[in-house]
């Protein structure tokens, strides 16, 4: 029987935890740092920080960890995949050098350049007055990045010429590197598949919810509810993302020296010249993972171990019903989350992040605290099965949007 680890400490986290436990193969599912609300599924957690390698890959020998499955990006950009190879140890994700194609912005828009994938016109730039003479070349709106991780919060989409420098500057406070993009309009929608080597493995089609508020307004989050599949990305749209940029994708990684095992996850926009790429992340999203694991039918973790072998797992997916999550985060998420709050009791079908364990009860302890699921023959019953749900729990003290799945339900 095998043992795993996983490194994180989300809900992304916990559903990747608690899907590994469900092979039978599966015994001991450890997971650093983790959270306590992981404990009910049987998840042990790890008190180790998801950044020291050193003793990670230490309680991984210690425990004959057969496979190590890494969530977050930060321990990707930092080389933890080539510690624990150097180690001797299985894990799942990309090298450092490969996981530059999410840390480094400028790198994945050249390796796209490179190979004829579809994507917003950009320059990169260290100095401001070079970077607004370019944007002011380009139509309104225009689009500044700090170049790096910012989970999510480094764009400024910039659609009044007298607010150009202001982006900018704010840009450089943050980075040395900004770069500065055409605008893409269109429907915004994520592709994830798993690849090892020269195989892959497509998941369902996601739609996470990116903005704090209904109708998407408001400021940027990690990401408020997600469901999945999406009927408004059609077989068609999917088949053409698959040609123009998946496969590319995965022969500009073998020609480059860049294949791995582990997730790309494909940030596209449906414009109308056809479906382009935003962003590359190179590991799973988070709240995607918690509408898109429960889905998966067969073993998941002979999935992730024959692609690490380079051989093409036996994959089954759930079709014919919906999946829908929604995040409950702290009061004051994503600006300053209240910290501490008491946690009501919660069903089963919740994947925790943020909470932290007092006398055997769970307190808030960061902005996105859990993510509550369900599942229905169509996209409408199992928003109802969610929010029906939510609406008997006491949940005064926190704060969720009541439109996950908006997209695809507007009559
Ligand atoms: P990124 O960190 O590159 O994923 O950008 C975060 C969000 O900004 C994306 O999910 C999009 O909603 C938006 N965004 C980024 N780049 C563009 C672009 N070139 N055109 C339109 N929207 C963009
Ligand atoms: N939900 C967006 C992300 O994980 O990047």
């Amino acid at each position: 029987m095998a043992n795993v680890l996983v490194i994180g400490s989300g809900a992304r986290e916990h559903a990747i935890a608690a899907t590994m436990l469900k092979s039978n193969q599966v015994e001991n599912v450890y997971c650093a740092p983790g959270n306590p609300g992981m404990k009910k599924d049987a998840i042990q957690l790890v008190d180790i920080d998801e950044l020291d390698f050193a003793k990670l890959t230490a309680f991984a020998q210690r425990k004959a960890i057969d496979l190590t499955f890494v969530g977050p990006e930060v321990p990707l950009a930092m080389g933890i995949v080539d510690k624990f190879q150097a180690a001797g140890l299985r894990a799942f994700g990309p090298s450092q050098s490969s996981a530059r194609l999410e840390s480094d912005k400028t790198f994945a828009k050249k390796f796209m350049m490179r190979n004829g994938i579809p994507t917003a016109q950009f320059k990169t730039f260290t100095d401001a007055d070079a970077a607004e003479n370019y944007a002011r070349t380009l139509s309104l709106p225009v689009v500044v990045k700090e170049n790096g991780l910012a989970a999510g919060k480094g764009v400024s989409i910039v659609r009044d010429i007298d607010d150009l420098r202001g982006a900018i500057d704010a840009s450089f406070q943050k980075s040395d590197e900004i770069l500065i993009e055409q605008f893409l309009s269109g429907e915004e929608f994520s592709l994830m598949l798993f690849v090892g080597g020269d195989q892959k493995v497509l998941f369902p089609i996601s739609q996470d919810h990116k903005k704090i508020h209904e109708g998407e307004t408001g400021p940027n989050t990690g990401g408020m509810g997600a469901y999945s599949p999406v009927p408004h990305i059609t077989e068609e749209v999917q088949k053409e993302t698959i040609q123009k940029i998946v496969e590319p994708t995965m022969a500009g990684l073998a020609k480059e020296n860049l294949e791995f095992a582990g997730v790309i996850y494909i940030g596209c926009m449906l414009t109308e010249e056809g479906p382009k790429v935003i962003e590359y992340n190179l590991r799973l999203g988070d709240p995607e993972t918690q509408v898109l694991l429960p889905q998966l039918q067969s073993d998941f973790y002979q999935m992730t171990i024959d692609l690490i072998d380079h051989k093409l797992p036996e994959v089954k997916w759930q079709t014919g019903e919906f999946y829908l999550g929604v995040v409950i985060a702290a009061p004051g998420y994503p600006a300053s989350p209240q910290q501490d709050i008491e946690l009501p009791n919660l069903p089963n079908n919740v994947f925790y992040a943020g909470v932290t364990e007092r006398n055997h009860k769970l307190y808030s302890s960061g902005g996105r605290i859990f993510t509550i699921y369900n599942h229905a023959a169509t996209l409408e019953c199992a928003q109802a099965k969610v929010y029906a749900e939510l609406s008997r729990i006491n949940l005064s003290n926190f704060y969720y949007r009541k439109d996950i799945g908006f997209r695809d339900l507007q009559s």
